[in-house]
C-alpha cells in the first residue's frame, strides 16, 4: 500500500473528510488525510473526540477497495495493534488495548485512555467495499477539558513523561498501521494472537457485554472470525462475534 499523506489545518473530522474525497471519486487506496485540529472529532458512540492544534495526532487511512477477509473488525484489531506498538516504541512502559477501541495506560480500574481507533464504512458497495480507519493519539496535552475528564481518565506521551514530536509519533503509527494493514490478506491468525496478548486478559476471568447482558468466562481467544471466545464455569465455550460485541473488561 502506497501512503499519499493528505495534511490540512482546521478540519472538521479527518475521517469525514476521507468520505468527502471517497464521494467525489477521488480518493485512492492508502490516502491518509492528517489534520493539526479538528472541530468536530468523533469517537465511538457519537463521543467528541478533543483535538485541539498541534497536541495530538489526528489522522485518517482510506482503504478502497478493502475486500474480505478485511473486515471493520480486522481493521479494528489492527490498527489497535499499531497504536499499541507504536505507543510502546515511544517509549510507553504498560500501555494496554481495550476493546473496540481504546489504548489505555494504568490500573484496570481507572485505566486513562492514550489513544482511540474508529473504523468507518458508509454506503458500502459490494463491488467497491471501503473503509475508513480514523486514529486519534494523545501526544502533547498537558491537560485536558473538565468534560472530558468527567467522562473517564485520559492521558498523553507528555502527561506519561514523554517528550515526543507529533511528527514522530505520525512516523511510528504510519509504519506500524502500515505493516499490520498488510497482515490482513495473509490471514495472520498471529495479528488476532498479538492482540489478544496486547489486551493483558489472555486467560484471565473476563466480562464480555453484548447489549446489556454481561457474560463472564475465563478469556480463551479472540479473533475476526471467530471473535471472543470465553470459556464459562460450567466449562462450556462460547463464542461471540466482535461486532456485537461492547466491552470485554476484567472480571474484578
Ligand atoms: C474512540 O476512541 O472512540 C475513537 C476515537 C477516534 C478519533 C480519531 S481522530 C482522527 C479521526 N477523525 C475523527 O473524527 N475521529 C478519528
Amino acid at each position: 500500500m502506497h501512503i499519499r499523506l493528505i495534511h490540512h489545518g482546521e478540519v472538521d473530522s479527518t475521517s469525514e473528510r476521507a468520505f468527502a474525497e471517497i464521494a467525489a471519486g477521488e480518493a485512492r487506496h492508502g490516502d491518509v488525510h492528517i489534520a493539526v485540529s479538528q472541530t468536530a472529532g468523533r469517537g465511538r458512540l457519537g463521543r467528541r473526540w478533543s483535538s485541539p492544534p498541534g497536541e495530538g495526532l489526528y489522522l485518517s487511512l482510506v482503504l478502497l477497495p478493502a475486500p474480505p477477509p478485511w473486515s471493520a473488525a480486522a481493521l479494528t484489531i489492527a490498527a489497535g495493534l499499531s497504536v499499541f506498538e507504536s505507543a510502546s516504541r515511544l517509549g510507553v512502559a504498560r500501555a494496554r488495548l481495550k476493546w473496540p477501541n481504546d489504548l489505555v495506560v494504568g490500573p484496570m480500574t481507572e485505566d486513562a485512555k492514550l489513544a482511540g481507533v474508529l473504523v468507518e464504512t458508509r454506503g458500502f458497495d459490494p463491488e467497491k467495499p471501503h473503509y475508513v480507519v480514523g486514529i486519534g493519539f494523545n501526544v502533547r496535552q498537558t491537560s485536558f477539558p473538565a468534560e472530558l475528564l468527567a467522562e473517564r481518565p485520559v492521558a498523553s506521551l507528555a502527561t506519561l513523561g514523554l517528550d515526543v514530536s507529533l511528527e514522530r509519533t505520525r512516523e511510528e503509527v504510519l509504519d506500524a498501521l502500515q505493516r499490520a494493514v498488510a497482515r490482513i490478506p495473509m490471514g495472520d491468525d498471529r495479528l488476532a494472537e498479538d492482540f489478544l496478548c496486547a489486551t493483558g486478559l489472555a486467560g484471565k476471568n473476563v466480562r464480555v457485554r453484548i447489549g446489556d447482558v454481561e457474560h463472564e468466562g475465563v478469556l480463551e481467544g479472540i479473533s475476526a472470525i471467530e471473535g471472543v471466545r470465553i470459556r464459562g464455569r460450567d466449562a462450556s465455550a462460547r463464542s461471540f462475534p466482535l461486532e456485537i460485541v461492547r466491552r470485554l473488561s476484567p472480571s474484578l
